[in-house]
């Protein structure tokens, strides 16, 4: 079981900043940082590896599932680093567009989810954790000592992602990222299980307009 003070919640929408804001919380605070977008995009790039794209096939993903060993571990430099099947899972190659354009309909599979849930709850036994996702503070650890909904306008995310060019499509305008984002937005808010939403008791963080450092003055402010 999860000790209800270990764990910091960071939820919110695609490129709204949370990953910056959640490593930073994590060194500031001397805590894991577990970022469970990763766990999905992984899952889902192993699938299109192996060819699989019917992700409303429930057999083919449980036998897929059965076949995979998806776990963080420490290094030597205590950090948590993700492993497939005991190879480091490439950072780069996870979060490339194609994977991005697949993962939210992985991600609304709810096998998929239970099976993701175990193994992000199994982290907790390692001690004070900082985990952002979707769901965090909502399924994951609802009894998270802070959580935070971190957010930004879609045209303040679209623009920021795009400053990140080794995620988007070569040549792609601002405002078709925006509608990308938007897309995925939507699928990850509306789905049945465990949907992008604030917490009732978390705090939002709007990072519209704001300089990380501004977002991280902010947060020292709340998480103490
Ligand atoms: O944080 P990210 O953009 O790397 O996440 C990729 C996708 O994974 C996102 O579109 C939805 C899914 N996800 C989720 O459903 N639940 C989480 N806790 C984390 C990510």
């Amino acid at each position: 079981m999860t000790n209800d003070n270990l764990q910091i919640a960071i939820d919110g929408p695609a490129a709204s900043g949370k990953s910056t804001v959640a490593r930073m919380v994590a060194d500031r605070l001397n805590a894991f940082y577990l970022n469970t977008g990763e766990m999905y995009r992984t899952i889902t790039w192993a699938l299109m590896n192996k060819g699989i794209t019917d992700f409303e096939n429930d057999e083919t993903l449980s036998d897929f599932l059965a076949s995979s060993d998806l776990r963080y571990s420490l290094n030597d430099q205590d950090d948590l680093v993700l492993f497939l099947d005991d190879e480091v899972v490439d950072i780069n190659e996870v979060r490339q567009p194609e994977v991005t354009a697949n993962v939210s309909l992985v991600a609304k599979r709810p096998l998929i989810r239970q099976w993701m849930l175990e193994r992000q709850r199994s982290c907790a036994k390692l001690g004070l954790l900082v985990a952002e996702g979707r769901d965090i503070g909502t399924v994951v650890f609802p009894n998270a000592r802070w959580k935070l909904f971190v957010t930004a306008t879609p045209m303040e995310r679209a623009r920021r992602r795009l400053a990140q060019s080794s995620e988007v499509e070569a040549g792609i305008t601002l405002e078709e990222l925006a509608k990308q984002i938007a897309d995925r937005d939507r699928i990850d808010e509306t789905r049945e299980v465990s949907p992008l939403k604030p917490a009732e008791d978390s705090i939002i963080v709007d990072t519209t307009g704001l300089s990380i450092e501004e977002v991280l003055d902010k947060i020292a402010g709340i998480v103490k």
